[in-house]
């Protein structure tokens, strides 16, 4: 397969979305920052499934990243992406620069209540407006039928689904299981900063993390297991620990033992953040 069409423009975006639109065919969309690897390929597998076309936005958004954090190391490797992308057949590859998306004098925030409250907005108060100005800009260029997004950002996907519920925003969201390593850590683009010592450390989140769910699934206490789950990571090597919490897998309210839930977590090594969840068995 060759690499996708590139469309750097909300203007050349649209123009293809309008040919395809013509043919009658239905459009898949997979929103990514780049930095591409298998998790994210199999997102685009699975859009491909679900629609004739499917198109990918690369683009390290700014509204998302607090001041202090890693925006500017953000991995950037267009080239790298593009190959990547040949390989599961992506049709347009969306590439808009900064200006692009959001040009001189633009003012409007998209705050999203509901699942986004706490977990990750304890840490960084403003991610999930900037997920979710962004992800409504991206839907509303693109206008696709479904879009994919993988559990590891398990909060990310309920506040992404409450936005077009909100929004009347007529996408399919879809969430997709999280792709691991052999050893079960969850993919992500920030594993590249990890040094042989944390990827090793890094391995233990998931089985920190399952160790628990399946705890509370045998009827432990919430606060016993999250806590001993947070005892757990710093024994590992993790040297801050910012949440374990379990919570209700569709709202993110406070798990209740006869639902479906899931337990969520966000721990520092050195520099690097990583989060993960994993669903708490039915008991
Ligand atoms: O999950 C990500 O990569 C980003 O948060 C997203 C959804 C592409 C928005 O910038």
């Amino acid at each position: 397969m060759s690499r996708p069409e590139t469309a750097d423009s909300v203007a050349a975006l649209r123009a293809r979305i309008r040919d395809w639109r013509r043919d009658g065919l239905r459009v898949a969309m997979v929103p990514t920052m780049g930095a591409l690897h298998e998790g994210h390929l199999s997102l685009i597998r699975i859009a491909r499934e679900r629609a004739e076309r499917c198109v990918v936005s690369i683009f390290v958004n700014p509204t998302q990243f607090a001041p202090s954090e890693d925006l500017d190391k953000y991995p950037r490797q267009l080239a790298r992406d593009l190959d990547m992308l040949a390989t599961v057949g992506a049709d347009v590859a969306f590439t808009p620069t900064v200006g692009e998306m959001y040009p001189a004098g633009f003012a409007t925030k998209i705050s999203v209540g509901g699942p986004s409250a706490g977990l990750e907005s304890d840490f960084r108060p403003t991610f999930f407006e900037g997920v979710g100005t962004v992800v409504a800009k991206l839907f509303l260029q693109a206008t696709p039928d479904c879009a994919v997004f993988g559990e590891k950002d398990y909060q990310q996907l309920c506040v992404v689904r409450q936005l077009c519920r909100d929004l009347d925003l007529p996408v399919e969201i879809v969430g997709a299981p999280t792709i691991r390593d052999t050893h079960g850590l969850a993919m992500s683009s920030r594993n590249a900063y990890l040094d042989e010592t944390e990827l090793q450390t890094a391995r233990q989140l998931n089985v920190i993390l399952r160790k628990a769910a399946t705890a509370l699934a045998g009827g432990a206490g919430q606060k016993h297991a999250t806590d001993e789950a947070s005892r757990s990571l710093s024994a590992a090597g993790f040297q801050k620990v910012d949440y374990v919490e379990a919570r209700e897998s569709l709202t993110l309210a406070p798990w209740r033992h006869d639902r479906a839930g899931r337990v969520l977590a966000a721990a520092w090594l050195g520099k690097t953040r990583l989060i993960d969840n994993v669903e708490v068995p039915a008991a």
